[in-house]
């Protein structure tokens, strides 16, 4: 996948004295669903607002599908970070009334609206007031609202973040399905979303750009293999003395379970194993997993 959505190029954005985004440049591939990912004030909210073309960039360029004029709006699907809805609207006549507002007849609308229900499972609730929707519904219902025109690119600004678990993982599934559809930017401070759905990941630190690259190649480059132990009674000393075989990165442990990052996981497994028989460490648990990536995050933001 080569060719550039959208590129950010040198775009700088100041409210007053205050510098928001600072000579940030990225680019969205077609089809990618990106990840913006910042810590509060990073300027995630401001950039897609830009992009959204509801503000103007200070200095620098926005091209979308290699133009840097002309109206955009049309292209671009939005779901602001905090969604104002019509309460005592039902769900369905609110997408027919978003699909007025884009300049679809009513008749489009409504066919679009059935359709949208139907993609963000809202379909049973179609006739029930927004009001007394669950946040991860409303969240839903904010996203096929940014659907509703057929945009190429949709934005959709912390689409989990105030969502419990369950509505989290509603949207995050939904997002699975429109990425078929349409290029996704979305931003959020939580990695593990990103790492969950998108291709992309951009990593913005106080308005400027800290990282941009593939999660592909972001798991190639950080993530390592872990062993974790479990046993029945306190491996601490004996997982900490592990250290000393050579594919062994570092050990973490807590009483009874030990964590292992290791280098080479064929060696580290059979020598692991070999000791526990050695030893009659009495083990109930032996997995193998991946380190996360949040590391990696948290040292980017933190720098
Ligand atoms: N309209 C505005 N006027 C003045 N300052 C602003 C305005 N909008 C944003 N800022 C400032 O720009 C910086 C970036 O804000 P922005 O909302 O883009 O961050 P964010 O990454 O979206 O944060 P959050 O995770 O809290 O949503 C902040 O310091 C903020 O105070
Ligand atoms: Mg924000």
């Amino acid at each position: 996948m080569g060719e550039n959505l959208v590129s950010i190029k040198n775009v700088v954005k100041r409210f007053g004295k205050e510098t928001a985004v600072n000579n940030l440049s990225f680019s969205i591939k077609k089809g990618s669903c990106t990840a913006l990912l910042g810590p509060n004030g990073a300027g995630k909210t401001t950039t897609l607002r830009m992009l959204a073309g509801l503000l103007h960039p200070t200095s620098g360029k926005i091209e979308f599908d290699g133009k840097d004029n002309g109206d955009i709006r049309k292209y671009i699907g939005y779901l602001p970070q905090h969604p104002v809805f019509y309460n005592w609207m039902s769900a369905n006549e609110f997408l027919v009334y978003v699909g007025q507002l884009a300049n679809l007849s009513k008749a489009e609308s409504q066919q679009k609206a059935d359709e949208l229900l139907e993609l963000v499972g809202l379909l049973d609730a179609r006739k029930k007031r927004i009001g007394g929707f669950s946040g991860g519904m409303k969240q839903r219902l904010g996203i096929a609202q940014a659907m509703i025109h057929e945009p190429k690119l949709v934005m959709l600004d912390e689409p989990v973040s105030a969502l419990d678990p369950v509505g989290r993982r509603e949207v995050i599934e939904m997002m699975r399905e429109l990425k078929e559809k349409t290029t996704i930017l979305f931003s959020t401070h939580v990695l593990h979303d990103a790492e969950e759905v998108c291709d992309d990941i951009v990593i913005i630190r106080k308005g400027e750009l800290a990282l941009s690259d593939s999660l592909a190649d972001l798991r190639k480059k950080h993530q390592h293999d872990v062993i974790t132990i479990e046993a029945e009674t306190d491996i601490r000393d004996w997982a900490n003395g592990l250290t000393a075989i050579e594919s062994i990165h570092e050990v973490t442990t807590e009483r009874t379970t030990a964590t292992i990052v290791v280098t080479q996981l064929d060696v580290a497994r059979n020598a692991i194993l070999q000791d526990i028989l050695m030893k009659n460490i009495p083990v109930s648990s032996f997995r193998i997993g991946q380190s996360s990536l949040e590391d990696v995050f948290m040292k980017v933001v933190k720098s």
